[in-house]
């Protein structure tokens, strides 16, 4: 993260932008105003990313912002432009997503502090080993001259491909539920216990996994992921005592994602009560679905116009920093087609014509929010 917070200093403070990096570990580098104390547009995306990942998600929204400040070709603008790239997003290391922007919002409690990492590292730890201090995060705080936020960022997903469109406004972010389920039954010897005197946590946990993709198929616009399986204690001759499964599910209605997720709890405890097994379910993450910013996505759809590319519109299913920053001011998303829908694996990419079309967009939008009273006047959300 070091390396690439010093990259993309590199890329940027030649352009005139003052670097700094919060308490919070997000890079954060000020593009000022043509005045001096004037209000600030945010304009970023998350660096950090996922196991065996591609090169694109997150990353390309910071460095897209770092283009349209280059863009600019040093013209100063009425707002100043606040390019941040958010240090923990995909909430892999901890567990708990959106670690930065939360910094951002006001929301980083003692309790994400002290979340800890699979070798015991606390968030609070691995703060301090950066070189960063905790006590000043409230400072990472965002205050009352931001504006908005845009994130540029990749779809994805197969929509954009499937419509040969290289851009989308976003108009909604879908909610999600993180949970974590752990079946538990008595470990034995895989040799000498006959079928039916075993509590095999594994095979309860595998008929509960076809039921999360069963409930998932059946209802539409629901996904379901069980990601992660850790089988204890994980030997090929010792039937499993515990089987720990993470559960995502997500849905743009809060209500309908709220009722699978119950449904599934419901399911687990029949599964596990059939069986002669335990299971503990936690809920580690339970984010509601959030709409964008109307006036900003308008705006987005007339800068997408101006790039020469048709309109559209979709929601999204992957889960933004947008939808954190969206809680203190608006925010908006503009996405980049993906190459065979393909994300969180290698053969992520993006076409450059497109990266070209976003910076397009990005500066035609630039000029209109410059020349929009509305934007600037606005209080309180659209
Ligand atoms: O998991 C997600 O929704 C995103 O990649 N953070
Ligand atoms: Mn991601
Ligand atoms: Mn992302």
């Amino acid at each position: 993260m070091r390396n690439c917070h010093q990259e993309i200093a590199r890329w940027i403070e030649p352009l005139g932008a003052q670097v700094q990096i919060d308490a919070a570990g997000n890079f954060r580098a000020l593009y000022a105003a043509a005045q001096p104390r004037a209000r600030r547009l945010l304009i970023g995306s998350h660096l950090d990313t996922v196991p065996n990942a591609g090169a694109y998600d997150g990353v390309l929204g910071v460095v897209l912002a770092v283009a349209l400040v280059e863009g600019l070709d040093g013209r100063r603008l009425p707002f100043g432009i606040e390019v941040v790239g958010f240090s923990e997003e995909e909430g892999v290391r901890f567990g708990m997503p959106f670690i930065g922007s939360r910094a951002l919002v006001g929301r980083f409690d003692q309790e994400l502090l002290d979340l800890r990492d699979v070798e015991g590292i606390s968030v609070r730890k691995a703060i301090e080993t950066f070189g960063l201090h905790p006590e000043e995060i409230a400072q990472a705080e965002l205050e009352n001259d931001a504006l908005a936020y845009v994130e540029f960022h990749i779809e994805q997903g197969p929509v954009l491909e499937s419509l040969e469109q290289p851009l989308a406004a976003v108009e909604a972010i879908a909610g999600q539920t993180r949970s974590e389920f752990t079946f538990i039954g008595r470990a034995n010897h895989a040799g000498t216990t006959p079928m039916h005197l075993r509590c095999d946590a594994v095979a309860g946990a595998a008929e509960w996994i076809g039921t999360v993709e069963r409930v998932a198929t059946e209802t539409s616009g629901l996904v379901a992921t069980v990601g992660k399986i850790e089988t204890r204690p994980g030997a090929t001759n010792v039937i499993a005592g515990e089987a720990r499964l993470s559960l995502d599910v997500r849905h743009r209605s809060d209500k309908i994602r709220a009722d699978a997720v119950e449904n599934l709890i419901r399911q687990a405890n029949e599964i596990a009560a059939r069986r002669a097994l335990l299971v503990r379910q936690k809920t580690v993450l339970s984010q509601s679905a959030v709409a964008m910013d109307p006036l900003l996505v308008r705006e987005i759809e007339t800068a997408i116009v101006k790039t020469g590319c048709k309109l559209h519109r979709m929601m999204s299913g992957a889960g933004h920093d947008a939808m954190i920053l969206a809680e203190r001011i608006p925010s908006a998303m503009v996405f980049l087609r993906s190459p065979g829908g393909i994300s969180h694996d290698p053969a992520e990419s993006v076409a450059e014509d497109d990266v070209e079309k976003a910076i397009d967009c990005g500066l035609h939008l630039l000029d209109q929010l410059a020349s929009s009273p509305e934007f600037y006047t606005r209080t309180k959300r659209a």
